[in-house]
């Protein structure tokens, strides 16, 4: 029987932030797992980022124990050197090689031959990366957690408006919020500067990435989630935060509001997700998790 994807450890195609940009300087490589595999990406010293399997197509040496010579990555094993897009001219075998993007402030690196779908985009915003943090969670636990609406009173104490309704995207699922900040007990401070309601979205892209869109009065709330699969069932998660960029340097109090949401709604979800032990079986047919699970076991995992 085929294993399912979901909550598997082959990871699906997709989009997944390996490093901040800053953190991969001219002539450096980094090693990363995606689930059981290894990749590197490194970059030249002409600034050009490239991505290949991490073990050589020579003898399977790791290839982040290299080193860059003449725009290429060397194998430290026999030498054998290889062009950013894999192609080897010393030896007879290329290096398969993985498209990489700088977007956001981040490197990214799509799984498979060639993107599926593209990285979001967050008009006239600037980000902010947050530092990586391991949690003990498969990526696909913690990536839908906004479409677990249920959760959103009983965890959270947020209340809704009206019910929301779930849209099935290309390669992701997506959901409209109506917040009630009245019936919202941890959350009536925000009237302050939201009113009485919170208009959010909140979407899923290739099962690795996620996203909330708010503003909550002047105060603009959006996050975008990333967790990268590693090969012991745990996640390495980056956040991005978001600022209008006309917003120059967000003040110091629009980040201690976004960082106080994140920390409050974060916070409870992960010492909750940690401990789960997923019964997949009792998701209900066209329910938010149902439809995130249902679209991950589609999709096409890396080779
Ligand atoms: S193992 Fe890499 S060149 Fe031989
Ligand atoms: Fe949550």
């Amino acid at each position: 029987m085929r294993e399912e994807n979901f909550l598997g450890t082959s990871p699906i195609q997709s989009w997944y932030l390996i490093a901040s940009s800053r953190e991969l300087r001219k002539n450096q490589i980094l090693g990363a797992q995606l689930g059981r595999h290894k990749v590197v990406l490194f970059r030249n010293e002409h600034g050009i980022a490239g991505a290949t399997d991490a073990y050589c197509p020579h003898l399977g040496a790791d290839l982040s124990d290299g080193c860059i010579t003449q725009g290429k990555i060397r194998c430290a094993f026999h030498h054998w050197t290889f062009r950013v897009d894999g192609k080897c001219e010393t030896g007879e075998r290329n290096a398969t090689s993985y498209p990489v993007m700088e977007k956001h402030g981040a490197i990214w690196l799509f799984n498979g031959p060639s993107p599926l779908f593209g990285i979001p985009e967050m008009d006239q915003m600037h980000a902010t990366i947050l530092k990586p943090r391991v949690i003990r969670a498969h990526p696909h636990l913690l990536t839908p957690n906004g479409l677990d609406i249920e959760h959103f009173s009983s965890v959270h104490g947020i209340h809704f408006s009206k019910q929301p309704v779930f849209k099935t995207e290309p390669f992701g699922i997506a959901v409209d919020m109506e917040i009630d900040l009245n019936a919202s007990k941890s959350f009536r401070m925000a009237r302050l500067f939201a009113g009485n309601q919170i208009r959010a979205k909140f979407y899923t892209l290739g099962g690795h990435i996620s996203v909330i869109r708010a503003n909550a009065g002047a105060v603009p709330l959006h996050v975008m989630f990333t967790h990268r699969p590693q090969p012991d069932g745990t996640s390495i998660s980056r956040t991005l935060l978001f600022f209008p960029e006309k917003m120059k340097a967000p003040s110091t109090l629009y980040r201690f509001l976004s960082g106080l949401f994140l920390y409050f709604i974060v916070r409870d979800d992960v010492r909750l997700l940690e401990k789960v032990q997923f019964r997949s079986e009792n998701l209900k047919t066209g329910e938010g998790l149902a439809l995130f699970r249902d679209q991950i076991n589609q999709m096409e995992t890396m080779a």
